[in-house]
């Protein structure tokens, strides 16, 4: 496994890859997650490239980039036996001064996260763009945990031209169901117990799915009350929204899109689950 810190290097060792080239992109602090993205790839690609990189462009000034978890040494062993180069730049490399260009994807960012995180899709659509022009890759794959980020950047692909399969992948939840996440870290255990209530809320949003109750008022309603009943969390939005266009629904539909971000402490989640 090569590891890599610059676009020159980067691009030298990518004119030698043969075959189908795979590329997962990730801020580190590995998990099962990012790890079944990577087997995936190593699956369907000859080679199979990964980046670590806390891209700073896509945190808001009183988010987490200067706390966020790193351990790059855990990650690099954890990546060892199935990587082939792990590209990690440092921020100067992607951002040297005097760089003002950035990728807008409009519509689809302005709501959900968008909305609670203006300037955070920017930041993803701006580096992500920026990490498929220098590794040039067939395939790149994205999880569904995120799943309006996974929206963008296929929006973004499509709109651009750009030259990329997106592979979308399930998300990797822990023995309790809590989806996994690098910023799960940060929970305290009571916190942590508390979390499993965003999975909770999504089975039973999905059992009222199953047993033919489509008005979405009536599922987000007994969401919100089954989350209101944990006192250790805060909801941010719960939203049924149309899975293509991200547009929040009301009435009785054939297919929704649930997500949800909620609070414990400081300590923002978000989950998701395909209603159809
Ligand atoms: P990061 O949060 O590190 O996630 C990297 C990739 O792993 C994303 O595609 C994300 O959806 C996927 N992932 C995270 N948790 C997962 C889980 N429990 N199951 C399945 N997939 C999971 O997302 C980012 O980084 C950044 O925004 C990035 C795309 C790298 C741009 O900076």
């Amino acid at each position: 496994m090569k590891v890599i810190e610059t676009i020159a290097d980067l691009r030298e060792a990518r004119r030698a890859c043969a075959g189908t080239v795979g590329f997962v992109p990730t801020m580190g602090y590995l998990h099962e997650g990012h790890l079944e993205l990577v087997r995936r790839a190593r699956e369907e690609c000859q080679t199979v490239i990964v980046s670590i990189f806390v891209n700073p462009t896509q945190f808001g000034p009183k988010e987490d980039f200067t706390t966020y978890p790193r351990d790059t040494e855990r990650d690099l062993s954890l990546l060892e036996p199935m990587t082939d180069i792990v590209f990690m730049p440092i921020p100067e490399e992607m951002y040297p001064d005097g760089s003002s260009t950035r990728v807008d994807v409009q519509g689809l960012t302005e709501v959900l996260e968008g909305a609670s995180r203006p300037g955070h899709f920017r930041g993803v659509a701006t580096v992500v763009t920026k990490l498929f022009n220098i590794v040039q890759p067939d395939r790149a794959y994205f999880g569904e945990k995120d799943a309006q980020q996974l929206r963008v950047i296929m929006r973004m692909v499509r709109d651009l031209d750009m030259p990329v399969e997106v592979v979308p992948c399930p998300t990797v939840r822990e023995p309790d169901g809590l989806a996994m996440s690098s910023r799960n870290t940060y929970l305290t255990p009571d916190q942590r117990r508390a979390a499993v209530i965003l999975y909770k809320s999504l089975m039973m949003a999905g059992e009222m799915w199953a047993t033919g109750e489509h008005d979405v008022a009536t599922i987000k309603q007994a969401m919100t009350k089954l989350i209101e009943a944990e006192p250790l969390a805060q909801i941010d939005y719960i939203s049924l929204a149309d899975p293509d266009t991200l547009e929040e629904l009301a009435g009785s539909h054939a297919r929704a899109l649930v997500s949800m971000a909620v609070r414990f402490g400081k300590t923002r989640l978000i989950d998701n689950r395909l209603l159809s």
